[in-house]
């Protein structure tokens, strides 16, 4: 029987699936440190990932590996040139998330332009003795501009919802979407800068690459509204977080909402000193029916990946589909 790591704990039943085809190894506590996680995938066929980074070191220690599932849209905790490389398939698991997302998205956005954190901190701490006209003023979401960066399946289901609030939409991604879906969005492209000069509310959804490294920092701030929101639900490291704290902190934007940080699950200090920015710990694809849905995609691709099961040899979602078939290097 082949042996697999599961790196993460996940969903008891899930385990079960996977033990009907393979020799379970399973992680069910807090993330593995790089040195223990070689360890353990070294005499594995294949893992089961959740953001665990897979990179050249750990390929190597891991002679038998062959296909590493992880259970997420993003998959920059891969070295996909190490993959290449090594004859290893990755997979990941888009699609079943991304309405799941969308409507986080918005929750977010619209909690940080109508300050529902901040206000409700304020509650609790005691400090409501009236009623008054101008407590907790914010930004009107409905018939504003929403301004998304990276239109791709996720970002296209957060600007469908835009049509219910009779916004605008504007959008940037590194190449235009087809005319019919900017028909169908009713969505202008417009430049980067553009966009944040013009956008009431900003929303990344864009993959984290090199080239997305601090896609937003001061002079990308700079350019927006002072009256603006930033959400970011795609990738820590895509945002200067110490920027963007400077520019919160001095109301240069109005508002954040931010599921993902650099340097997650640490926050960088200031954003959690800051009133006006809404956190939360990277649950944007957190539905419980998502959640099982990501977490049985990526056992049917780690099962298919490695061979068994009714699509043996034909995962669902491969990233990198050339090495199929591939003897491992
Ligand atoms: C994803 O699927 O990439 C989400 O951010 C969960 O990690």
């Amino acid at each position: 029987m082949q042996k697999i790591l599961v790196a993460r704990p996940i969903f008891p039943d899930v385990i079960e699936r996977l033990k009907q085809h393979f020799d379970v190894d399973w992680n069910n506590g807090d993330a593995l440190p790089a040195d223990e996680l070689a360890r353990r995938l070294a005499d594995k066929d294949g893992a089961l990932t959740a953001g665990d980074p897979i990179g050249a070191a750990t390929l190597a220690a891991a002679p038998r590996l062959r296909v590493v599932s992880n259970m997420a849209v993003g998959y920059n905790n891969f070295d996909m040139a190490a993959f290449n490389a090594a004859n290893v398939l990755g997979t990941n698991t888009p699609d079943v998330l991304n309405e799941t997302t969308a409507d986080f998205g918005w929750a977010l956005m619209m909690a940080a332009a109508r300050r529902i954190a901040e206000s409700g901190q304020w509650l609790r701490a005691g400090r409501w003795e009236k009623w008054s006209f101008d407590s907790f003023l914010g930004a009107d979401v409905h018939g504003s501009t929403l301004g998304v960066i990276g239109m791709g399946r996720i970002g296209q289901a957060l600007a469908r919802r835009a049509r219910g609030f009779n916004m605008q939409v504007v959008y940037h991604n590194r190449s235009r979407v087809a005319p019919a879906i900017e028909a169908e969005l009713n969505a202008q492209y417009l430049s980067k800068e553009d966009l944040l000069r013009r956008a009431d509310h900003v929303v990344l959804v864009l993959p984290y690459t090199a080239e997305n490294h601090h896609t937003i920092g001061a002079a990308e701030l700079a350019l927006m509204k002072p009256t603006a929101t930033l959400t970011n639900i795609a990738r820590g490291g895509i945002v200067d977080d110490a920027a963007l704290a400077a520019a919160l902190r001095e109301r240069r934007i109005a508002a954040a909402g931010l599921d993902v940080f650099e340097g997650e699950p640490k926050v960088h200090p200031d954003l959690l000193t800051v009133p006006n920015v809404v956190l939360t710990p990277h649950i944007a694809s957190a539905s419980d029916a998502t959640r099982r849905a990501m977490a049985n995609l990526a056992a049917d691709n780690l099962i298919a990946g490695l061979g068994v099961g009714p699509r043996a040899g034909r995962p669902p979602n491969p990233i990198n589909p050339d090495v199929i078939g591939k003897a491992r290097s």
